[in-house]
């Protein structure tokens, strides 16, 4: 297994382009399902997640050219409506194949996705509004078996918002019969990128974007070329990359306006931020400010920035408060970061952290995605070595993050273990 060793203390300078977004690639590769030919998705970024899902649609008999930048996939082929656990259960978000196959083809039977590092992440909502719009699902197994002749529109209102479950129910209804209405939709950014894709296919979707959103069902949907949105949390990270290390960053390709909840914080803790035609700078304080989050469904603080934020929290002058109000463990970061002599202190979903003059490179642990980015960003700013086990976690969602720090200057080379 491969490992990063940074040699930290290096102020950031210059300038580094975005990917796309994985969060938005994934669920855009599973709408193909519903659009029979040939589709180019381009702007994909080079991950394993993608890898992931590109296996998941050639299982169903999607034949697919590419893994990154352009990746085409041709869904004509896809005859076989089960995806598997050993799939499935290397990356969750493979459960949104459910609704697609059964929309195409009446019957679907996909594995549970089980749980993962940070929480146990049921699909429950998933299932409740497949069930609104007349699926019969069974759980047997560890795998959901869903029956539908033919799905037919409802109201459908989440109890709590959610991403997936959002995009789920976008795609299932978009050839159910009649209207369906999601009332308490996430308002995810991704959300709207998965809808402009649905609409270019022939759907009606009306809303995507906000907590309501309106979809017409129409009968079929045809294949599309369509480039996916800048990766928000990647442009995030590389934004407190900067600021934890004293940098100075131009960051290209990146959409301020995904990210308004963090950079207002970052502001308030003395981040010079400015933006001008889709070249955002970031320049760091000499002393960063404490400041107090709460992770919040979009528009609020990402959940998905909750442990960066945390890793700058560390060398800010005072005591922050974070709150992660989205998922039940999300926090294992944080035994990592005291190993870089940080002062973190948790309570339940609440955890306290008191500035310190200076981080301490150690060898730590990757623990689950967003977790190794944070480790990373101490890395950077601590004095001396750093060494980061299991970033198998981290290539799930970061293309080639060391090759685009060492861009800017950061002491940062992947060991072949
Ligand atoms: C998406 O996960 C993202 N993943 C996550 O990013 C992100 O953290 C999350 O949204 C929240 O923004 C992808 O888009 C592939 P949810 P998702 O359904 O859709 C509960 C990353 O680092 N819930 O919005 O799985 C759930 O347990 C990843 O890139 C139910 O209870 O998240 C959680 O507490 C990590 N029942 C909350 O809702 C359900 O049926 C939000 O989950 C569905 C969700």
């Amino acid at each position: 297994m491969d490992k990063l060793v940074i040699k930290g203390g290096k102020k950031l300078a210059g300038e580094v382009r975005i990917s796309g977004s994985k969060n938005a690639s994934l669920p855009i590769f599973v709408a193909t399902i519903l659009a029979p030919g040939l589709n180019r998705i381009g702007n994909v970024p080079f991950l394993r997640d993608i890898n992931t899902t590109i296996k998941v649609l050639e299982s169903l008999g999607a034949i697919i050219e590419g893994n990154g930048n352009l990746v085409k996939i041709d869904s004509a082929g896809i005859h076989n409506h089960e995806a598997t656990y050993d799939l499935v259960k290397t990356m969750r978000a493979s459960v949104l194949v459910l609704g697609p196959l059964l929309a195409r083809f009446g019957k679907a039977r996909v594995s549970l996705p089980g749980g993962c590092a940070i929480g146990a992440r049921p699909i429950n909502l998933h299932l409740k509004g497949l069930q609104a719009l007349g699926a019969e699902i069974n759980l047997e197994h560890g795998y959901v078996e869903a029956e539908a002749k033919r799905l037919k529109g409802a109201r459908i209102n989440f109890d709590i918002s959610t991403v997936g479950g959002t995009e789920h129910l976008m795609m299932a209804a978009a050839t159910a019969k009649g209207e369906t209405v999601l009332e308490n939709a996430a308002r995810e950014p991704e959300i709207d990128d998965l809808a402009q894709v649905l609409n270019l296919m022939g759907a009606h979707i009306e809303g995507a974007g906000t907590d309501t959103i309106r979809i017409q069902g129409v009968n079929e949907l045809s294949p599309v070329s369509y480039s996916v949105m800048p990766d928000r949390i990647e442009a995030g990270t590389f934004m407190i990359a900067a600021a934890i290390t004293g940098g100075d960053v131009k960051i290209l390709g990146m959409k301020p306006e995904h990210l308004d909840a963090l950079i207002f914080k970052l502001q308030d803790a003395g981040v010079e931020i400015t933006s001008r035609d889709n070249v955002v700078r970031v320049k760091a304080p000499r002393k960063l400010r404490s400041i107090n989050i709460k992770t919040r469904p979009y528009p609020g603080f990402p959940t998905d920035m909750q442990a960066q934020f945390m890793a700058l929290m560390c060398v800010a002058d005072g005591a922050s408060v974070i709150s992660e109000n989205i998922f039940e463990n999300r926090f294992m970061h944080v035994s990592e970061l005291l190993r870089f002599g940080a002062d973190i202190t948790t309570e339940g979903n609440s955890a306290t952290v008191k500035g310190v003059k200076k981080l301490s490179g150690a060898p730590v642990m990757a623990t689950d995605l967003r977790a190794s980015a944070s480790l990373i960003l101490a890395g950077l700013a601590a004095d001396n070595i750093t060494e980061i086990s299991r970033i198998y976690h981290l290539d799930r969602g970061y293309e080639s993050i060391e090759k685009k720090l060492a861009g800017l200057g950061a002491d940062i080379q992947r060991i072949k273990e």
